[in-house]
């Protein structure tokens, strides 16, 4: 269970090590004997990380779970309340059943219907032996007396009859079912993906009113922000049916494969959350994202392009020029990049997935993989947004979308226009 913090460079990671440190996360090494609560309040926290709770929990420089964090969504700006036990302004007055029913059934103890910007729709499935753990890591942390602003929810999201009908359509109560029929190991990565993990939260398609149409993992342009968060099933975006274990693992943890790099919000996901999930478990997680990509695997690659005008090939050679004189020292003319530094662009699904945004986004925006223990100091991408005028963006976009084999739409100024402005449609 013992899991050692080293990832450097990350404040909210060393507040976190030491707001921990009451807790006997390093009990081997100073041979203390756990008690089971000890135990319990360990395993709490390694699921908290599990979960993200202080990812989202935690205000930039603010200290760990004392909440803050501002969350824009198309239906108003959230800020995360505090989590610590202070009794006045935190959970510090809470029972375990109290913390129970805001994870199970996002209800507040106080009456309050939670909204399901915590996603609890997720949680749901979450058992309660777990959130009992989670509770008693919480805890025991240090109280932090902080109020809890409140939040700026738009009309008419900010009515609460209407949270009511939207959680008798869209909210069940979940128990997580195994399924028999598989190993133990698929069971508990299906638990952690579909439970704590909460991925389908971003990974699922959202109705209007924002509930995740469960399970789907068919992917979505995320509500509020821009990025868009491809399909966990499709072969044509992120489906792990045909990555090896391995791979599955390594991108999980590390942010970066030679295939494949996580940019944005996955970034954060990994940086934040999975870089720490026990070997174990990411294992498990890596066989259910295997399993469900292979299950819904489509064929449309196999479907021929069409043969390019010259007036496109032409458009495709300004964009190749432009490549050449900004991009190729590090994504090479090969488009395959430097392995585990510079991503390739070559047979990326990043890249060439239906929807430009997230290439769009990564090339106005640069960014960095996550610094995680195995990749600590990542290579960066400088932003181009300062550089290019639009068209020349969408020329230089289509050109990676392909080349080398890549083929994918080409991308207007208006897609590029479109992003800029957060992606709305
Ligand atoms: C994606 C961001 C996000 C994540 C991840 C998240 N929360 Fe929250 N949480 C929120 C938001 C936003 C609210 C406030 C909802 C509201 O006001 O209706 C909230 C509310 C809560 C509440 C209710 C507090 C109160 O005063 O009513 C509790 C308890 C809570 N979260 C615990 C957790 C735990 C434990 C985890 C990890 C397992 C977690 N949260 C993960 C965003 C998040
Ligand atoms: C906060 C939103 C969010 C959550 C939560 C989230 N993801 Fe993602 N994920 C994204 C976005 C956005 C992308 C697209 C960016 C990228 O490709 O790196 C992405 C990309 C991915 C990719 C493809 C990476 C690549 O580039 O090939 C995989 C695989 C993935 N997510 C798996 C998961 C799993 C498993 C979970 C749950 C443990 C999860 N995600 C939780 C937002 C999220
Ligand atoms: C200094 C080196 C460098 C230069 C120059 C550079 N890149 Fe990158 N590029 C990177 C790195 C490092 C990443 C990974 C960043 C991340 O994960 O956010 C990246 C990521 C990307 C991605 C996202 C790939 C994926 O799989 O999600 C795209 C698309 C991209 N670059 C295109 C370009 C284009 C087009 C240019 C030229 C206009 C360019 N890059 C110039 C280093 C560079």
């Amino acid at each position: 269970m013992q899991k050692h913090i080293v990832s450097a460079g990350s404040l909210v990671i060393v507040l976190f090590a030491l707001i921990s440190a009451p807790v006997p996360v390093y009990a081997e090494s100073i041979q203390l004997i756990p008690t089971a609560s000890d135990q319990n309040k360990s395993l709490g926290e390694y699921l908290s990380r599990v979960g993200n709770c202080m990812g989202c929990h935690t205000a930039k420089g603010g200290v760990s779970f004392s909440g803050g964090k501002k969350m824009y969504t198309s239906f108003g700006v959230f800020i995360t309340p505090n989590i610590t036990p202070d009794r006045k302004t935190g959970i510090g007055h809470w029972s375990k059943e109290d913390f129970w029913g805001a994870l199970h059934r996002g209800e507040s103890p106080d009456g309050r219907m939670l909204y399901p910007s915590f996603p609890y729709t997720e949680y749901t499935k979450v058992t309660r032996k777990d959130t009992d753990a989670i509770f008693d890591y919480l805890m025991s942390l240090e109280p932090v007396s902080k109020d809890n602003p409140s939040d700026k929810i738009f009309f008419p999201y900010n009515l609460k009859p209407l949270l009511y009908f939207w959680r008798k359509l869209y909210f069940k109560e979940g128990v997580f079912n195994p399924d028999n029929s598989k190993s133990k190991e698929w069971n508990r990565g299906a638990y952690l993906v579909q439970g704590l993990g909460h991925c389908s939260a971003c990974h699922s398609s959202r109705n209007f009113l924002g509930a995740s149409q469960e399970e789907k993992f068919i992917g979505k342009k995320m509500t509020g922000v821009s990025w868009y968060a491809p399909s966990l099933t499709s072969r044509l975006e992120a489906g792990s049916g045909e990555l090896e274990i391995n791979e599955i693992t390594e991108l999980l943890t590390s942010g970066i494969t030679r295939n494949a790099v996580a940019s944005g919000h996955m970034a954060t996901v990994i940086r934040q959350s999975l870089q720490f999930v026990l070997p174990e478990d990411i294992r498990a997680i890596a066989i259910y994202l295997k399993s469900i990509g292979k299950e819904n695997s489509d064929v449309a690659s196999a479907e021929s392009f069409p043969v390019l005008s010259k007036n496109i090939r032409s458009r495709l050679a300004q964009g190749g020029k432009l490549y050449t004189k900004y991009c190729e020292d590090c994504h090479q003319s090969s488009g395959r990049g430097i392995p585990g530094i510079y991503p390739s662009l070559a047979g990326s699904r990043s890249v060439t997935m239906a929807s430009p945004l997230n290439t769009i986004l990564s090339v106005m925006k640069g960014g960095f993989p996550p610094n995680t223990t195995g990749n600590p100091r990542p290579y960066g991408m400088p932003p181009f947004q300062q550089i290019f005028h639009d068209e020349e963006m969408a020329l230089v976009v289509s050109y990676i979308r392909n080349a080398w084999g890549n083929h994918s739409s080409l991308v207007t100024e208006i897609d590029i226009e479109r992003s800029r402005n957060g992606g709305r449609d």
